[in-house]
């Protein structure tokens, strides 16, 4: 990586809550600050930017002249196709602004759920008709980094792949990097031995939730969901959500917000 110039990188911010940012920037392998300030040169994105208006814009039209080809276009948010009113940016929708990026970029990576599914604003009703990238992106392979958001470490994992590689990592049929999702989370949850011993946790906060008990009937979607979360864990490999005494509620998987026990109209 030494020998090579740092990567043009446009990282767009649209329907969104931003904690996909707010989990990259806590990435601890590598570190943010040598991928910053070393290995890619983050030229356009709204949340990290000092420049605004029409200095911020000219950042990313300068960007997608001058590195056409080569620049890598981050998505973070979903898009939405309704009214050219919501999302708009700089006057333009989103769905424009996506369209004109993806065109002159070498690759195009969708970060979490938001931009690789449409997430929490494409749950029912979808009020804005929100769509994830690869149903606005034409002519390109979308790069579906899942999760809500994604580990950071599998963010910067995807990021060194494009990097070092150059190509886009190996994908699953819905477009996430083997790599990180090949595997269930409940193929790798430390409770499975309960799993497969019929030790449940009955309800919430009972004796068996306190000796650690398999999930499964609270809701847990472990068995459906795939993710590194067993592996990698967060916050530098601490905890994860089973191992808060949460059950998986499917976050790297499509339509998880309607299809979860845990949010009802
Ligand atoms: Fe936020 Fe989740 Fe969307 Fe990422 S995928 S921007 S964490 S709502
Ligand atoms: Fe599977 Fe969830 Fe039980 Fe873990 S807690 S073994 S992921 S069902
Ligand atoms: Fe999401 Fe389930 Fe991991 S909720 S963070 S995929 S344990």
């Amino acid at each position: 990586l030494e020998t090579k110039s740092r990567l043009p990188i446009i990282w767009l911010h649209l329907q969104e809550c931003t904690c996909c940012s707010e989990s990259f920037i806590r990435t601890a392998h590598p570190i943010l600050a040598d991928l910053l300030f070393n290995q890619i040169s983050l030229d356009y994105t709204e949340t990290l930017m000092a420049a605004s208006g029409d200095q911020a814009e000219k950042c990313m039209h300068d960007t997608m002249e001058k590195f056409k080809g080569e620049y890598i276009l981050m998505i973070e948010g979903s898009i939405p196709t309704k009214d050219e009113a919501y999302c708009c940016i700089g006057g333009r929708s989103a769905k424009q602004i996506v369209e004109e990026a993806s065109a002159g970029a070498k690759a195009v990576v969708a970060w979490g759920n938001c931009a690789s599914a449409g997430c929490v604003q494409a749950a029912n009703p979808n009020p804005t008709g929100a769509r994830p990238a690869h149903r606005i992106v034409s002519g390109k392979t979308v790069i579906n980094v899942q999760g809500c958001p994604p580990i950071a470490e599998v963010m910067a994992g995807v990021v060194v792949h494009l990097l070092t590689f150059g190509t886009i990592p190996q994908l699953d049929s819905l477009g996430r990097p083997k790599a990180f999702y090949s595997h269930r989370v409940h193929d790798t949850c430390y409770r499975r031995a309960n799993f497969d011993a019929g030790l449940f946790v009955e309800s919430f906060d009972d004796e068996n939730a306190k000796r650690g008990y398999c999930l499964y009937k609270v809701g847990c979607k472990g068995p459906s969901t795939y993710n590194s979360c067993g592996i990698i864990k967060w916050n530098e490999g601490v905890s994860y959500p089973i191992q808060s005494g949460h059950p998986c509620i499917g976050c790297s998987e499509e339509g998880f917000w309607d299809k979860s026990p845990f949010y009802k109209r």
